[in-house]
């Protein structure tokens, strides 16, 4: 079976686009500090930050993961890389490929507060409510989905099709 086009790269842009004029709004006369979390945000964060025209004071990418090499969440939390500079007062915005179970925005969010920025925002692209554990409040939501597994536009499918521009449903089985 083939898989199906969940989200056509067109609707994506004409998202980002909108999301873009939002935080443009929200954080006017504000620098923010933007945290892209690897590796699945990489096409998202590109694509959104040409949308914002407020000043961006930094751009730093974190690496975190909550998920082993199977679909299924591993349900503990790994930071890779952290980032390089302090974001005590700091307006940091986050931007995520997807909240699943929320458990990696949920240990995210809580390991940044401690560090006592002036704001956290959260900017995702995709939210799967039917796999919620942990409620994670999106300030800047790009879809809410069904419960599939997708790849594209960043996310991937057993590490590959990162690049393709849109998101697909996975039709195969899961990988053990
Ligand atoms: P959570 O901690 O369960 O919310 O998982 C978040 C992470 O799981 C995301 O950043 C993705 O890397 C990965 N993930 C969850 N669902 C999918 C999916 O449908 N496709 C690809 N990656 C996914």
């Amino acid at each position: 079976m083939e898989d199906k086009i969940l989200i056509s790269s067109e609707e994506i842009q004409k998202r980002v686009k909108e999301l873009g004029k939002q935080i443009t709004e929200d954080y006017q006369g504000k620098e923010i500090v933007v945290v892209g979390v690897l590796t699945g945000a990489y096409v998202f964060v590109a694509d959104l930050l040409r949308e914002v025209k407020t000043p961006i004071e930094r751009l730093e990418f974190i690496s975190i993961s909550s998920y082993g090499d199977s679909m299924e969440s591993s349900g503990n939390v790994r930071m890779y890389l952290d980032l390089k500079k302090d974001i005590k007062d700091k307006h940091v915005l986050i931007i995520e490929d997807i909240v699943d179970t929320g458990l990696t925005l949920h240990s995210l969010m809580e390991l940044f507060e401690a560090r006592h920025p002036a704001s956290i925002k959260l900017a995702s692209l995709l939210y799967k409510p039917a796999r919620e554990k942990y409620k994670i409040n999106i300030d800047y939501l790009g879809f809410t989905i069904d419960d599939h597994f997708v790849y594209g536009y960043g996310l991937d499918l057993f590490s590959k099709c990162r690049h393709v521009p849109h998101v697909a449903i996975y039709s195969g089985e899961a990988k053990k």
